[in-house]
């Protein structure tokens, strides 16, 4: 689709997000000409930058972290003159009326009506003030041409999260606010759908029938990475699971849409976190485990312990792994346990999905040929590993009866040359073209929650007695092997 002319402020210009993962994928995206002509982003901050020595700051950015860096000198040249910094306070309502006297600017300039996005990038203490006063601006009662995006976390709890719904639904249309998280924007996450409905192969099977269990781990070999100031009042069930991999697994459990339109797709992810089965709090310790790295090597480095991070206290609570089991009550899922495990300063990156199939009769196998034998299993690599394995059971060639596992594989490296665009070149893509099929509603963010609440209530009311829990290069500590063991499972990364 041919974007219209477009002003894009990003509030936090100046900060991390903007430098890794913004202007990278602006960039890009101008690489790939999806920019139209009439484009300006401006990045606002209290920094003291002019527009050269900001676009120099942007331009480490994209040395640093673009994916791509083919022909760096002519297209920065082709994008920087794009770019502009408003030194500005956010905290002043006074301030405001410069971003409406820039957009004016623009539009007399280019001779047309401009589509305005408000990029929030900042911590989210900062988010209802500058929500405010941005609301009270007469050009955001644009409802078609006006959109605000709001980064993760979405609140802290239900409750917040329901505030700050409440606080952007007085000053926005639901259509205009683009609540981001950046896993849907992940390639490998919205092909799970393709796979899914575009094949006739695996939907007849995808069901309690004929399914095991889901297991989605996404696991992170970095610790902190100063990060401590934010993470401490989070955790790793807020951090990753409340938002990311709920959203996998509504990926996973999804009914087909009837079409592609944002709310229909949206609806049907809703239908599945009501679906999901509230966690009494009796049950948290059955269905729930958290742990905390301690200080030890990993890939050969010395780490400290959470404890000893900057911005961590000595005795904290905080949670740096979590393993949860989840069941999702509807026909296709009764009984179907949905485990998902994520934490940091574990042996490897891994982002990927686990789906076993109920094991085939094997009675009529000699008995030595069953003893390799496994049932069969789809993984889909998220990340690092883009791919899409099938594990089936093979004769090995020879004049025995034997079996062994084999894969087959489709690989996105292999297949399209690893040319995958960037989650956020995708998301802004999406908010400047307007479709929010990969973006949170309000709905969705809070029935988030209310799957992690109970969790994150006994965990409060209980603190930890025995962190830290795990070294740093372990899968967590063993509570979580006890939680897939004790159904007569294992975690599944290989
Ligand atoms: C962020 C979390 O949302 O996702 C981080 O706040 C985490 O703690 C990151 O490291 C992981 O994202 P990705 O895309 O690297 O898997």
């Amino acid at each position: 689709q041919r974007l219209s002319a477009t002003v894009l402020f990003i509030f936090g210009g100046s900060g991390d997000l903007n430098l890794r993962k913004l202007t990278p994928a602006l960039y890009n995206l101008t690489i790939d000409n999806y920019l139209p002509e009439q484009f300006a982003v401006v990045g606002l901050g209290r920094s003291d930058y002019t527009d050269e020595t900001f676009r120099e700051r942007l331009l480490e950015g994209v040395r640093q972290f673009s994916r791509r860096k083919d022909d760096l000198d002519v297209t920065w040249d082709r994008f920087a003159p794009k770019i502009s910094y408003l030194q500005m306070d956010a905290g002043n309502e006074n301030a405001y009326g410069k971003l409406a006297d820039y957009v004016s600017a623009r539009q007399t300039e280019w001779g047309m009506h401009a589509n305005v996005i408000f990029y929030l990038a900042v911590a989210p203490q900062l988010v209802p003030g500058i929500a405010t006063n941005l609301g009270n601006l007469p050009l955001c009662g644009d409802k078609q041409n006006v959109r605000i995006v709001v980064e993760k976390p979405f609140g802290h709890d239900l409750k917040t999260a329901r505030e700050l719904n409440a606080l952007l639904g007085g000053l926005f249309a639901e259509e205009q606010i683009y609540r981001i998280d950046h896993y849907l924007g992940k390639e490998t996450v919205q092909n799970i759908l393709a796979l899914r409905f575009a094949n006739s192969l695996f939907e007849p099977i995808w069901n309690r029938r004929y399914i095991d269990y889901v297991q989605i781990t996404a696991s992170e070999t970095v610790g902190l990475e100063g990060r401590g100031g934010y993470y401490e009042g989070s955790g790793a069930l807020r951090d990753m699971i409340q938002n990311h991999l709920l959203q996998v697994l509504c990926m996973v459990a999804t009914e087909a849409p009837v079409n592609f339109d944002a709310n229909e797709v949206r609806n049907k992810k809703v239908d599945v976190l009501h679906a999901i089965r509230r966690i009494r709090p009796e049950q948290v310790n059955d269905m729930a485990v958290r742990g905390q790295y301690g200080p030890g090597p990993i890939n050969g480095e010395e780490r400290p312990g959470y404890r000893q991070e900057e911005g961590v206290k000595p005795d904290s609570a905080t949670e740096t792994f979590a393993a949860i089991k989840l069941y999702v009550d509807n026909w296709r899922w009764e009984n179907v346990p949905f485990y998902l495990r994520t934490g940091k300063s574990l042996p490897e990156k891994t982002t990927v999905i686990k789906i076993k199939f109920k094991a085939a009769p094997d009675f009529a196998f000699p008995d030595e040929a069953t003893k390799t034998w496994k049932s069969n299993r789809l993984s889909i690599g998220i990340q690092p590993a883009m791919d899409i394995r099938l594990r089936i059971q093979a004769k090995r060639p020879g004049q025995t009866l034997a079996l062994d596992p084999v894969e087959m594989v489709f690989s996105y490296k292999t297949e399209y040359a690893g040319q995958e665009p960037e989650a956020y070149e995708t998301l802004l893509l999406d908010v400047m073209t307007g479709d929010a099929t990969l973006f949170m509603r309000a709905d969705q963010v809070e029935a988030a929650w209310q799957v992690v609440t109970p969790i994150l209530d006994a965990w409060a009311a209980e603190p930890p007695a025995d962190f830290p829990n795990y070294a740093p290069g372990s899968w967590g500590p063993q509570a979580a092997d006890e939680l897939v063991g004790k159904d007569g499972f294992r975690w599944e990364t290989k």
